[in-house]
């Protein structure tokens, strides 16, 4: 299973430069030769920071990611209020990010012209090489929508020109099937899921018909629920039993068509005779319910991004919510997690190798160190004490 080892952001809002994880090669965007050659990341990665300190932007930074390569680095940052707006303040006005996936490196580096119009600076995609001596070899790269293409085996070079230097090169290379690295990893950020679950989405009556996926609002809830009672009744029933059974005595949900066409949700609670619908079901238990359904999924995005999520979570869910991500990604998915919060709870259930502290300096921009690389928290933690509570007494701040 691949993973991002490592992930590295400039110049992206209150992001200056920031890495985390393994990412073994300099940036390109400036002269600096620093590498960030930490461990890699693990499966989950929690961030945790002061107000104003980077969690959101961390998050949105994939999604700017992921609007690039779906629409274009304008349109990117037109929904983000235009360039000026993103780029860190003071800089050499180029973003850049790198994301190390297995022993793939992409680098996607994005400026704006004279006027303003935001497009593709640089964008390489290259396979490191491994610590046996391979050399790394490049699978694309173009500077200002010119550059090469290296055809697997045959290391034949193509010349690249895009007709749109807005436009990724890996959308259109991404496509083709004669380049599977480049099509995989197309496909790898094409996939990434980041939650933004609306408990009022969900609680919306779809036009009924199965859905293997859940959508980022959760509006189809339903309709995977119906996906599920058909081909994964074994998952529903385990779901109920192990989790919502248990910790909210919700013993039974069901899909009920409407003579319409439209799609009901009942859920039927321990104690009482009738069911109750969607409406008037806990926004906590229908974001609960969403998360299950995203875990379980047979088929998950590779990479589930949550903003805090414990918003509206009873705090002793949090544990039962990070066991559950634990429970499926240990055996069964191989989904990898970024998750932001505030929550001390949440903390408590994790190591110190997957959480992340974001400091922000004098300058106003953020640096982020690894928990785990305190040898006194890793020491405290190995004696028995939670994380979240050292979060808590402060024995995670800088000062
Ligand atoms: N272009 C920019 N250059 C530098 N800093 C910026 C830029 N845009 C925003 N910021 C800073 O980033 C901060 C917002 O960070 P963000 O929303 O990611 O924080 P957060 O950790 O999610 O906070 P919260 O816990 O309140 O949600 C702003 O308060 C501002 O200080
Ligand atoms: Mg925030």
């Amino acid at each position: 299973m691949r993973f991002i080892k490592g992930v590295r952001i400039k110049n992206y809002r209150v992001l200056r430069d920031i890495s985390l994880g393994s990412i073994h090669a300099p940036a390109i965007s400036t002269d600096s030769e620093r590498s960030s050659n930490s461990e890699p990341l693990t499966p989950i990665t929690v961030v945790i920071g002061r107000n104003g300190y980077g969690k959101s932007t961390l998050c949105d930074a994939f999604g700017f990611i992921v609007d690039c390569l779906k629409s274009d680095a304008e349109q990117a940052c037109v929904r983000r209020g235009g360039f000026d707006k993103i780029v860190s303040e003071g800089s050499d006005r180029i973003i850049e990010f790198q994301i190390r996936y297995g022993n793939l490196l992409y680098t996607l580096c994005i400026t704006a012209d004279d006027y303003n119009v935001p497009f593709v600076y640089a964008e390489t995609l290259s396979h490191i090489g491994s610590e046996f001596g391979n050399r790394d070899t490049m699978n694309f790269f173009a500077n200002n929508g010119a550059g090469k293409v290296v055809r697997p085996n045959s290391e034949s070079v193509s010349d690249i020109h895009l007709a749109d230097r807005r436009r990724l090169v890996l959308s259109t290379l991404g496509n083709l099937t004669q380049f599977p690295d480049i099509v995989s990893f197309r496909e790898f950020l094409d996939s990434w899921y980041l939650c933004y679950f609306s408990p009022d989405s969900a609680r919306q009556t779809p036009l009924a018909g199965p859905q293997r996926h859940l959508s980022r609002l959760g509006d189809n809830l339903a309709n995977v629920i119906q996906y599920w009672e058909r081909e994964h009744t074994g998952r529903l029933n385990d779901m109920l039993g192990r989790v919502l059974g248990k910790v909210l005595g919700i013993t039974r949900i069901e899909t009920y068509q409407t003579e319409d066409g439209r799609l009901l949700l009942r859920f039927f609670e321990r104690g009482l005779q009738k069911p109750f619908y969607a409406p008037q079901m806990s926004d906590g238990t229908l974001k609960l319910i969403a998360y299950l359904l995203l875990l379980g999924d047979p088929q998950p995005p590779p990479l589930i991004c949550f903003e805090e999520p414990e918003n509206g979570l009873y705090h002793k869910l949090l544990g039962t919510f990070i066991d559950e991500i634990r429970h499926w990604s240990d055996g069964h998915t191989g989904s990898q997690f970024f998750i932001t919060t505030h929550q001390p709870y949440l903390v408590d259930a994790l190591t110190p190798k997957e959480v992340w502290i974001l400091d922000k300096g004098s300058d106003a921009f953020a640096s982020i160190r690894r928990a785990g690389d305190d040898p006194i928290v890793q020491s405290m933690v190995e004696e028995g004490l939670p994380l979240g509570a050292l979060w808590f007494s402060e024995y995670l701040d800088s000062e």
